[in-house]
């Protein structure tokens, strides 16, 4: 069964062909990364504008890339939500005019569902229950999967995502965007434990996660010793390397203990850790004495591919949608 999947929902442009949710027969993605560089995080407006210009391009790119015709489709999958609402609604538009036209099926597909499931498009045989950590710049959220395609969110971030406090930090030192990746590079060998950042704890029991508390300590930190933004990103201070390495290490620490929290009280059988974040060395390198999965960097940053996998997984459980079906920003997990 070939699906055709697109995936829009924020700032990056993706369509792939997926065989029966697990064989990548081909994946494009078109990132607009340089476009939002300037802004230090991602301007809605100029996302919607650069997807429709890259929609059609991508889309073409995928098929020529898997070798078919729209006739030869099975389905077409699309991220439904959450997302940038402006965003969703090019890739959806593209979906439904495919799925008209050519008379297939239209699969809906919750954005955070398709983090889940690419791990699964990396490996065979997860052991399953598996208890799955989707951290990116939009999303932080521990969720238990009983079975493919079965989601019980346990906790999400109450304010900023992880990936967004990477950005709004790397933001405010001047050392560019995505932060993620640079904060990452400049904590090799600096000493995380030059600044004691405490991360909020979530008080009323729910596996929760807060992020918003350490980037305001980052920022009074910052004012109180007069740090000025690196005005060479190729000449980092060492007292700036030793902050970001401190920050790192005290968001990692509260995402490995949502998710040892979380494997103690449910008892999955192994974890699964993607999206964007997943990328994190530091993140990769904490053994947690179970099976661990996450997808190569490809699959672990907003792609298609991850899209038509779980888009499979619904399909097979009856999910269909017809012409009128709507961009969710707020699409709830389940
Ligand atoms: O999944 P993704 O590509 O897009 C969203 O759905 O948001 O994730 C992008 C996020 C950005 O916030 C970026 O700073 C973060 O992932 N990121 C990282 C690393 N690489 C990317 N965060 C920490 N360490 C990294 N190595
Ligand atoms: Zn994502």
């Amino acid at each position: 069964m070939r699906l055709l999947a697109i995936e829009t929902s924020c700032d990056e442009t993706a369509a792939a062909v997926v065989e029966d949710g697990r064989r990548i027969l081909s994946s494009v993605v078109s990132t607009q990364a340089e476009v939002h560089a300037p802004y230090g995080g991602v301007v809605p407006e100029l996302a919607s504008r650069h997807h429709i210009e890259n929609i059609v391009p991508v889309i073409r790119g995928a098929m020529t890339e898997a070798g078919i015709a729209f006739h030869e489709l099975d389905a077409v999958a699309v991220t439904q939500g959450p997302g940038l609402v402006g965003s969703l609604l090019v890739g959806l538009q593209a979906a439904k005019a495919i799925a008209w036209v050519h008379g297939k099926p239209l699969v809906p597909v919750h954005h955070v569902a398709g983090h889940i499931q690419a791990p699964f498009l990396a490996h065979d045989d997860i052991p399953l229950p598996a208890l799955a950590l989707v951290v990116s710049g939009g999303h932080t959220s521990l969720v238990e999967v009983p079975e493919e395609g079965t989601y019980r969110l346990l906790g999400r971030t109450r304010d900023d995502a992880a990936g967004e406090a990477f950005d709004k930090v790397s933001k405010l030192l001047g050392l560019g965007y995505p932060g993620g990746p640079v904060i990452d590079r400049l904590s090799q060998g600096a000493n995380d434990h030059a600044v004691e950042f405490k991360i909020a704890r979530i008080k009323d029991g729910r596996a929760d996660f807060s992020f918003s508390g350490i980037k305001t300590a980052v920022l009074y930190h910052v004012r109180r010793e007069g740090i000025p933004p690196v005005a060479d990103p190729a000449q980092v201070p060492p007292g700036v390397r030793d902050l970001v390495a401190s920050f790192q290490r005290a968001v990692v620490s509260a995402l490995v203990r949502g998710l040892v929290r979380g494997a103690e009280k449910h008892r999955p059988r192994s974890l699964l850790v993607t999206g964007g974040v997943a990328a994190n060395t530091l993140l990769r390198r904490d053994s947690l004495g179970l099976p661990i999965f996450i997808p190569p960097l490809a699959l672990s940053t907003d792609n298609a591919a991850m899209i038509g996998a779980a888009g499979f997984v619904g399909f097979r459980k009856g999910r269909r949608a017809g012409p009128d079906l709507n961009a969710e920003p707020s699409l709830p997990l389940s």
